[in-house]
């Protein structure tokens, strides 16, 4: 059969991208990380020094705008217009920017296309915000990823301090919270769990137990 088209939304520090590689591993799909292209978006606009709220300014760099993932050695990188930002996009300051860069209709515009035509063959695992209410509506099988936000927030303050950064877990788990409610407020495609999604709470679960359980739904599609 082709391969189907698996949806995973859900807020940050929810261990989406984690459980998206290892899910389209162990079926041998193509992970998308449509947040690390929205973070290299993100990180574009921050080096032209853009102003946000000059719209035909914005306009114009997503008319440009050319965002493409690539897996090298099992390992996703992001090239944004050329240039290999993946060791640029998972800072506090990028998160916080991308949360309002993503909130524009150019840039959606231009990013949404780039994401349906890599699904469109099947064979994928897409994760985001937006993936099975309004990228694929239509996907074989969603998935809505949570967690409590403490949970969410310790997962990304020990990935921050992995990573040589400093904050402390109250900063990061306010952080987290005030990203969702900025991605779950915002008019176009915002955070929501589509209607026929499944819902995973990944609180008391580990990431094994949580990839099994999404492949035992992909299992009973064939
Ligand atoms: O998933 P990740 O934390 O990398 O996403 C970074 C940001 O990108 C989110 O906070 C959100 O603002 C934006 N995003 C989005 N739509 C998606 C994926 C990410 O708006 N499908």
């Amino acid at each position: 059969p082709r391969g189907l088209v698996i949806a995973i939304d859900g807020p940050s520090g929810a261990g989406k991208s984690t459980i998206a590689r290892l899910l389209a591993k162990r079926l041998g799909y193509l992970q998308i990380d449509t947040g690390a292209m929205y973070r290299a978006a993100a990180v574009l606009i921050k080096r032209a020094g853009l102003d946000l709220a000059d719209g035909d300014a914005v306009a114009r760099f997503c008319a440009d705008l050319c965002v493409r993932l690539e897996t090298d050695g099992g390992v996703q990188r992001v090239f944004a217009n050329g240039q290999d930002v993946t060791d640029q996009i998972r800072t506090h300051e990028v998160s916080h920017l991308t949360s309002r860069v993503s909130a524009l209709r150019p840039v959606r515009d231009a990013l949404l296309s780039a994401q349906r035509e890599m699904g469109r063959q099947g064979g994928v695992v897409l994760e985001g915000r937006d993936i099975g209410t309004v990228v694929f509506p239509d996907a074989d099988l969603k998935f809505f990823l949570s967690a409590t936000p403490e949970v969410r927030g310790k997962r990304r303050y020990d990935e921050l301090i992995a990573r040589g950064e400093t904050t402390t877990l109250q900063e990061t788990v306010a952080a987290v919270v005030q990203r969702d409610e900025q991605d779950s407020r915002r008019d176009i495609a915002p955070l929501r769990r589509a209607e026929d999604a499944i819902d995973v709470d990944s609180s008391d679960m580990g990431i094994d137990e949580v990839v099994a359980c999404m492949e035992a739904f992909v299992r009973q599609k064939y």
